[in-house]
């Protein structure tokens, strides 16, 4: 008999370390990666480009409802096509940056991602992982409540923006965590019962050491 699926749950604010740690964790335990980020991401860049702005909710509604999501594989981790396209570079750019928090906040754009978040689990079976790795802001607390590790990093603000800022990458960290906490859907929260791990002095090798040190016992 095949051994259950083991679902990791990494949520936290912007630039806290998370897609790093998973990306490190996905390699270490043969774990699919899923950065849920970049499927928003993508979801705002295509509104942009279609000229929905997230001021005209139902105009959002009816635009995602027609979206076809499926996914491919990019190395280890997930990648979501949308109507067969793959995002481009753009998803980390300073326009989508801007406005992915006011998309993000829209139930129907949440609703839209519920179940094709939940149904990577299918993704990872399917190509034969032990298991995945799932970042994002509600992971822990919506997506995936009875995960098996529930972790939350946090970092302080300004090692944050400290870090975008070393990637040469312009990211208004502090607001989107305002926008993203504030939201009354599904709101970054740290759930109930996570494991919280302050990393403003660690460095990410050391992050990582932790959680797989409490993550390996449950794979013997
Ligand atoms: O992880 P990231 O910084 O790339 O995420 C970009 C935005 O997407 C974030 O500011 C809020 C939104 N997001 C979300 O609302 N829920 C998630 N599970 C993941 C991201």
């Amino acid at each position: 008999m095949s051994s259950p699926l083991i679902i990791i749950a990494i949520d936290g604010g912007a630039a806290s370390g998370k897609s790093s740690t998973s990306r490190l964790l996905a390699e270490r335990f043969n774990l699919l990666h899923v950065d849920t980020g970049s499927f928003y991401r993508h979801l705002t860049s295509e509104l942009l480009q279609r000229a929905v702005p997230h001021t005209e909710v139902a105009a959002v509604q009816t635009t995602v409802s027609r979206l076809q999501l499926s996914t491919r594989l990019n190395g280890r981790s997930a990648q979501m096509l949308v109507d067969g396209h793959a995002a481009g570079d753009e998803i980390r750019g300073q326009n989508v940056n801007e406005h992915v928090s006011h998309y993000a906040a829209i139930p129907a754009v949440r609703a839209a991602l519920l179940a094709y978040q939940r149904g990577q689990v299918d993704v990872a079976k399917q190509h034969g992982f032990r298991g995945l790795v799932m970042e994002g802001r509600d992971i822990g607390s919506v997506i995936f409540p009875q995960a098996d590790f529930r972790f939350f990093l946090h970092a302080d603000p300004i090692e944050r923006a400290k870090r975008r800022a070393a990637e040469g990458r312009q990211d208004s960290v502090a607001e989107r965590d305002r926008l993203d906490s504030s939201r009354k859907a599904a709101p970054l929260v740290v759930p109930a019962g996570a494991i919280d791990i302050d990393s403003t002095f660690l460095t990410l090798e050391q992050v990582v050491e932790k959680l797989a040190g409490l993550i390996a016992p449950k794979l013997k």
